[in-house]
């Protein structure tokens, strides 16, 4: 690493965080000087959090490594990692049939700045069949999140249960 100081920006929407994701930082924050998680909207998907009670999830979640930083963004990624001077991406690949949106992704960032990569990571294989809209799923239908998410998004799966 040229730059001691580099940092690598992992984004997502993260509705919730999940204990695969969490897999995700913490292998990044091994690999890089620094770590960058980048909290958004997906315009595609209707969140069950706000982009705020995601980033305290996260920030809750990953405050054992001190070498990750969470924040929230708006807008297109590529801008944004202009705008922080960083242009390693990571992205986490759970199965082959991640590999097409991602390729796209991947191309269509580098295509706004020729300057970003993106770099693959694999989740332990404990964590290949999760998603967030599973866990959500689950949460409402009254099932147990406990082994797949971190405490904080469990308690909060369960606070949003009894309210709802
Ligand atoms: N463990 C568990 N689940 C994982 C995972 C892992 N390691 N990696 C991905 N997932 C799941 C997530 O849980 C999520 O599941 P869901 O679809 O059930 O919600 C899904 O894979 C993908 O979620 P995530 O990684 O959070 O990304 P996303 O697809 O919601 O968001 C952005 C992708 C945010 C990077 C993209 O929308 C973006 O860049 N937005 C900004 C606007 C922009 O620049 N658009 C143009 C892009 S070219």
């Amino acid at each position: 690493m040229k730059n001691k100081n580099f940092a690598a920006v992992y984004p997502g929407s993260f509705d919730p965080p999940t204990n695969g994701h969490i897999d995700i930082i913490t292998r990044a924050s091994h690999l890089f000087p620094r770590v960058i998680v980048a909290v958004t909207q997906n315009h595609n998907k209707n969140h069950m959090f706000s982009l705020k009670e995601r980033v305290g999830l996260l920030k809750e979640s990953v405050k054992r490594l001190p070498n990750v930083k969470v924040v929230s963004f708006e807008g297109l990624l590529a801008d944004y990692l202009s705008k922080i001077n960083s242009f390693v991406l990571i992205r986490g690949l759970r199965a082959i049939s991640d590999f097409e949106y991602e390729f796209q992704l991947a191309l269509m960032n580098r295509n706004l700045n020729k300057k970003i990569e993106t770099v693959f990571l694999m989740p332990d294989q404990a964590y290949t069949f999760l998603s967030s809209s599973m866990v959500k799923e689950i949460a409402a239908l009254g099932g147990k999140t406990k082994d797949f998410v971190p405490p904080c998004v469990e308690k909060k799966l369960n606070s949003n249960k009894k309210r709802g």
